[in-house]
């Protein structure tokens, strides 16, 4: 599978976790069950962000620079990680429900952004075997964290896992 094909599988994946979340947040009544579903999602976005940095940003890092985007897209990840944490520490359920839709609603976006400028740049840039290369490499990253043989599942205390 070619890079630009697992990125859109795991954007697919993560918005399939969110929507999860949403529903989860729906009824959440206690601090830590939001703090917990804030920690889920950052530990699979962080691993997210981890492949896509290094297997798709860098490897197009000069082609983004000329289009003033490398700088753009990372530093939103810096942000996507600091407004997910913000959720683990809200002082009320409110606080940290809203400040976690607000981290979906700008993730829906970035995904969209990426989809539209990266995997465009990468499907044109880089070689046909080069993009197979690093979506293999993506691959095995995500078997070695377990997500291939053993996908995340979200759970919170007292709830029936999602
Ligand atoms: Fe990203
Ligand atoms: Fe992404």
């Amino acid at each position: 599978m070619n890079v630009t094909d697992v990125l859109v599988n795991e954007h697919m994946f993560l918005r399939t976790v969110f929507v999860a979340v949403e529903r989860a947040l729906d009824k959440a009544q206690t601090l830590a069950e939001v703090s917990m579903a804030a920690r889920l999602v950052e530990g699979l976005m962080r691993e997210h962000m981890e492949c896509e940095e290094s297997l798709l940003f860098r490897p197009l890092d000069a082609l983004l620079k000329e289009k003033g985007q490398t700088c753009h897209l990372s530093s939103e990840h810096r942000e996507h990680t600091a407004l997910i944490r913000k959720a683990q520490t809200a002082l009320s359920v409110q606080e940290g429900r809203s400040d976690l839709l607000l981290a979906f609603r700008i993730l829906r976006a970035h995904f969209h952004d990426e989809e539209r400028l990266v995997i465009r740049l990468a499907q044109t840039t880089l070689q046909p075997q080069s993009q197979e290369t690093l979506g293999k490499e993506w691959l095995d990253r995500r078997a070695q964290c377990g997500h291939v043989d053993n996908p995340p599942s979200f759970k919170v205390p007292g709830k029936t896992a999602v």
